[in-house]
């Protein structure tokens, strides 16, 4: 959460240079933003809302070109949004950007508070700037002084820093929050990731854990917390700008659905020549006999998609927990357990700090993450990645359904291994996982009837979606996208739950969308659907059979092409996208940046 971008190289239109680089991370956060420039002065612009505010506050404030600068987009944790909680925050003689939370601030600010300082804003921040200044009176040396003041802080940070004395450089340090250095040609960069650089420079250096870099315009130097120089790797970004671009769409979360049918085919296609192919390019699974999927929100609804199938086709228990619990309370895994982190953007806090804990534990763990060299891919002991490329919309689609994806090849390997089915029938189904992609083309082609449907439920004030096993995890990740785009309140319920209790709320009018595929729970399932129709509901089916004419059952329906039930939830979730697209885009809501949210969580 929130955005930091950097600046320092030779003279240039720094305002826009930053705004730019800046709106490229706004999907991290959007409640406000600011920039520092220097131009022999430090000049701070701050404006409340989207960057575009802040874009054009900048338009009457006259700054020099100018050759250092930094950039925030705030998603706010201390104090509400407003100008003077946004960032950067300056204190003295230190000007800073940050990205993170810290922990122990009222602690410190009270011995601020006794030195003398004074604050004005409500954030952490401005205590820790606070804190380098009193630091830099009797540490001069910029290194030394942001070291120590790493040594006094709990939490995370990621931190973009101006010191007065010395505006031939920019610095930077980072503890649990992501940062990346772009290295270029006649500048260097600093941001929260490597979107913010591709218009300047494919090549980028990853900065570790209290590692403090010192950037001037054309060298880096990174030192570790024994103040020693660091030699570091220099990676290069493989994609391209135009991933990070609306290409035509509208929005980017209607170009990223569009997507699916191509980065499911590239992430599935060195998997699924064969059952040889499948377990080559895996870990060897075969000493497992239990397995945690930990992850948060979309990641550990697909999570729940891969318990279904590891258990029904492996036979091996599954537990999937919300990484922010699972971190604080009692696991109980041993040397046969594989504990299976789920990311898209390998960079969400609770999701670390459970991976941390289970590594300390010498468990082996897996991590199945999109954005490559993200923490979580580095720390987990294996890897797989999807390649969903860049998502930028908030609410994720295209890496969910390939997070899925991974899950039921990871259950195929699984259930080879445990010998509960041959190589014919993983053959089989890999053959049939091939058409997936353009089955999944040919209902994104139906965009219209989810218009359609849409236009059902956009005026709703609540939205209930109930299914059964495997399509009760469906229904979950349907109800968030739903809910978190549109605003409409939306519960997923087990289907068979809802007469104990939450029934009380179906009324003349309620909608309720049900979830059928699977076959030997259909009939259930209809029956529950009926007895909130029987109390007024509205109902929208999405399913593989034809309820209407098959079982003369009067509702809405989008019918999905039957498949291998193993892998139908990678049909069945697209209209659930996409009708969630359609609602919000009824409703005039923002989808791509949705209130309150923000896309990589690394605060807890
Ligand atoms: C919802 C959504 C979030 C993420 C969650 C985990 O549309 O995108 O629920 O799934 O914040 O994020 P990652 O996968 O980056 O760990």
């Amino acid at each position: 959460m929130c955005g930091i971008v950097g600046y320092i190289g030779k003279k240039c239109d720094l305002k826009k240079v930053l705004i730019d680089n800046l709106k490229t991370l706004e999907y991290r956060g959007y409640d406000s933003a600011g920039v520092a420039i220097y131009d022999g002065n430090i000049n701070i612009v701050k404006a409340k809302g989207k960057i575009v505010n802040l874009e054009n506050s900048l338009k009457d404030v006259d700054i020099c070109d100018s050759n250092l600068g930094i950039a925030h987009t705030r998603w706010a944790t201390h104090g509400e949004a407003n100008d003077i909680n946004s960032h950067p925050h300056r204190v003295g003689k230190v000007t800073l950007v940050h990205n993170g939370i810290i922990e122990n601030y009222n602690d410190l600010k009270k011995d601020l508070i006794r030195q003398g300082y004074i604050f004005v804003s409500d954030t952490d921040t401005e205590v820790l700037v606070a804190l380098l200044d009193s630091i830099k009176k009797k540490e001069k040396d910029n290194i030394k002084a942001i070291n120590s003041l790493s040594k006094l802080l709990i939490g995370s940070y990621a931190l973009g820093i101006i010191f007065d004395d010395d505006c031939e450089h920019l610095y930077a340090v980072r503890k649990d929050s992501p940062l990346i250095i772009g290295v270029c040609n006649d500048c260097n960069l600093i941001a929260s990731d490597v979107t913010a650089i591709i218009d300047y420079t494919k090549k980028y250096m990853l900065i570790d854990d209290y590692e403090i870099a010192k950037l001037g315009k054309d060298i880096v130097e990174v030192f570790n917390s024994d103040l020693l120089l660091v030699n570091k790797e220099i990676s290069e970004v493989t994609w391209d700008i135009n991933q990070a671009k609306k290409n035509g769409f509208s929005h980017f979360m209607l170009k990223e659905i569009n997507e699916e049918p191509i980065v499911l085919k590239e992430t599935i296609s060195e998997y699924i020549k064969d059952v040889n192919a499948l377990i080559k390019k895996m870990p060897d699974f075969s000493k497992y006999n239990k397995i945690h999927i930990v992850a948060c929100g979309s990641a550990m609804h697909a999570g729940l998609v891969g318990k279904s199938i590891i258990e029904e086709y492996a036979g091996i228990p599954v537990i999937v927990e919300l990484a922010s619990e699972y971190r604080y309370k009692k696991n109980f895994y041993d040397s046969k357990t594989l504990v299976i982190f789920i990311s898209q953007s390998g960079e969400t806090a609770d999701t670390i700090a459970a991976l941390r804990n289970v590594n300390n534990d010498n468990i082996d763990t897996l991590a199945i993450v999109n954005v490559v060299g993200s923490t979580i891919a580095r720390e987990a002991k294996e890897v797989l990645y999807i390649r969903a490329g860049v998502e930028i919309a908030v609410a994720t689609t295209k890496a969910y359904l390939l997070q899925v994806a991974m899950l039921i090849l990871v259950g195929l390997n699984l259930a080879y291994t445990n010998k509960k089915l041959s190589e014919n029938e993983v053959n089989f189904i890999l053959n049939e996982f091939e058409e997936i992609p353009s089955k999944i083309q040919n209902i994104i082609c139906r965009d219209s009837e989810c218009f359609n449907l849409a236009k059902e439920i956009y005026e709703a004030k609540d939205v209930f979606f109930l299914g059964r096993g495997i399509d009760y995890s469906i229904c979950m990740e349907g109800s968030l996208k739903l809910k978190e785009i549109s605003y409409i309140h939306s519960e997923a319920y087990a289907a068979g739950e809802l007469k104990h209790g939450t029934i009380s709320l179906i009324e003349k009018g309620t909608n309720v969308i049900g979830v059928i595929t699977d076959e030997s729970l259909m009939l259930k399932t209809l029956s529950n659907i009926k007895e909130t129709v029987a109390r007024g509901a509205k109902v929208l089916l999405i399913t593989t059979d034809k309820f209407n004419s098959h079982y003369d059952f009067n509702c809405h329906e989008f019918v999905v092409e039957k498949v291998n039930s193993v892998l139908q939830p990678l049909l069945i979730v697209v209209p659930l996208q996409l009708i969630a697209f359609e609602v919000a885009r009824l409703r005039g809501c923002d989808i791509d940046k949705p209130r309150n949210l923000a896309k990589s969580v690394t605060v807890e």
